[in-house]
């Protein structure tokens, strides 16, 4: 199973961040992700067993009972790459980042003691919009970086998530929210 632990976004932030996306013309260039499907990744797993899931669910458990909600606020958009042909196009969040860093951080933690693979770089609160195609020529859209209604809401929970992906784009599932502390 490929498995990311996220923060899901509620419907109405989606919508609102499905509303930068440029008109076709301008966005060729750029595979958007579906605004249904916008989350912030905390960590990417992989391909795992099965048999991992009980020791993921035992990983989410504990970094949420340690973790607590916060109130977050859509951020500034940016990219990542050169500024002439930006790889990934993104919106970052505000507000109580601290609680969102320290989520990430019990996390990696939690998965670390139980010999799940961890990136060392540091941590980037974002939302992937967009992701630069191989076969793209331009820059990214001239209307980018769009200004960002500050689509306001509460971190309440840590999410297990199963990705599957097709010709037709992925599709999450989420396997289990855990409930983070008050
Ligand atoms: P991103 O938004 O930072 O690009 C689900 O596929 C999520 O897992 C994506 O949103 C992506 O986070 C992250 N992801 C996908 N493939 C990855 C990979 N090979 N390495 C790290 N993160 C990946």
């Amino acid at each position: 199973m490929r498995l990311f632990f996220a923060v899901e976004l509620p419907p109405e932030v989606q919508a609102a961040l499905g509303r930068l996306k440029p008109d076709d013309e301008e966005s060729r260039d750029y595979r958007w992700v579906d605004h249904s499907l916008l989350h912030v990744t905390l960590a990417f797993l992989g391909e795992q067993p099965e048999e991992r899931l009980q020791a993921l669910e035992t990983v989410g458990r504990e970094a949420a009972k340690h973790s607590h909600r916060g109130a977050l606020r859509l951020g500034a958009a940016g990219h990542f790459g050169s500024a002439r042909a930006p790889r990934v196009l993104w919106v970052d969040l505000a507000g109580d980042l601290t609680k969102l860093t320290a989520l990430q951080t019990n996390l990696i933690e939690q998965l670390r003691a139980h010999r799940f693979p961890t990136e060392d770089r540091p941590f980037r609160a974002h939302i992937t919009l967009a992701r630069r195609r191989e076969t793209a020529r331009g820059g990214p859209p001239q209307t980018w970086p769009p200004q960002v209604d500050r689509a306001q809401f509460t971190m309440k929970q840590l999410t297990l998530m199963h990705s599957r992906l097709s010709p037709r784009g992925p599709t999450y599932t989420p396997v289990t929210h855990f409930p983070l502390d008050g």
